[in-house]
């Protein structure tokens, strides 16, 4: 089973529609952990649009699980990353026209800023993941680059239609789970994945975690957050 990365941006979002204290994304993640979550995930954008420093800062103080936080391969966000330490950097691709994180990080183009931020986490003591599409060459170079841990980005599955096409991107994230695994990574995945769509990727064997925000942050509108936590956990449990 998969362990459960809960990404709690979204509670910022809502707070930051008003510029005021409430939703708090910390409150957000101390009912995350009583409903399961294994890893609470935050990203911390340069733009600050819903995660702040003092979020990341309150939350390295107060969560109890592992603390992922994702970041561009910004000198600023470094420089926060390593003073802050949390379990897991998880390094993303951004733009600042996106909504969210529209595709992953090319490790291929963007090879020596990647390998600097690598260096400078690890020399932190901090676990490096790439946040890249499911393709082989992107796995291979992020093994080159001395990467601990690959997330495949699971948004264009996510956002396929139709059986044949959605088992065909379900071969291709176990291809390259399988593949970053044979390449000796840890192999993690999210994006877009919701209640109804998450089982076929928890399957995955290797598959070791799976970071979601969106939908969960949504089900916690109607049922409350702990027990939405809850009722996802016990999706991933069906694996077992
Ligand atoms: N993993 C990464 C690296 C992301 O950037 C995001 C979106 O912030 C997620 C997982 C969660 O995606 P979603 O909110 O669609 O579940």
């Amino acid at each position: 089973m998969p362990t459960l990365g809960v990404n709690i941006d979204h509670v910022a979002t809502v707070r930051q529609a008003r510029h005021t204290t409430e939703p708090d994304p910390v409150w957000a993640a101390a009912m995350a952990e009583l409903g399961g979550a294994d890893q609470i995930t935050v990203h911390l954008r340069e733009d600050r649009r819903h995660i702040q420093d003092r979020d990341v800062r309150v939350l390295r103080q107060t969560v109890n699980v592992r603390l992922n936080m994702e970041c561009a391969c910004l000198d600023e966000m470094l420089k926060i990353s390593c003073d802050l330490k949390p379990d897991q950097v998880c390094l993303v691709p951004e733009k600042r026209e996106e909504i969210t994180t529209e595709g992953g990080l090319d490790v291929m183009a963007n090879h020596s800023r990647v390998s600097d931020s690598i260096k400078r986490l690890h020399d932190s003591g901090i676990v490096v993941s790439l946040f890249i599409d499911p393709d082989k060459h992107q796995i291979a170079r992020a093994k080159e680059l001395d990467a601990d841990a690959i997330e495949l980005h699971t948004g264009i599955y996510a956002a396929t239609r139709g059986i044949e096409a959605i088992q065909q991107q379900i071969r291709i994230l176990t291809e390259s789970c399988e593949f970053g695994i044979e390449q000796g990574l840890r192999v993690h995945a999210g994006h877009g994945l919701t209640y109804t769509n998450v089982l076929p990727v928890a399957r995955i064997v290797g598959m070791e975690e799976l970071n979601i925000g969106h939908s969960i942050v949504s089900r916690a509108i109607f049922v409350g957050f702990q027990q939405a936590v809850r009722e996802m956990k016990q999706i991933c449990k069906l694996v077992d």
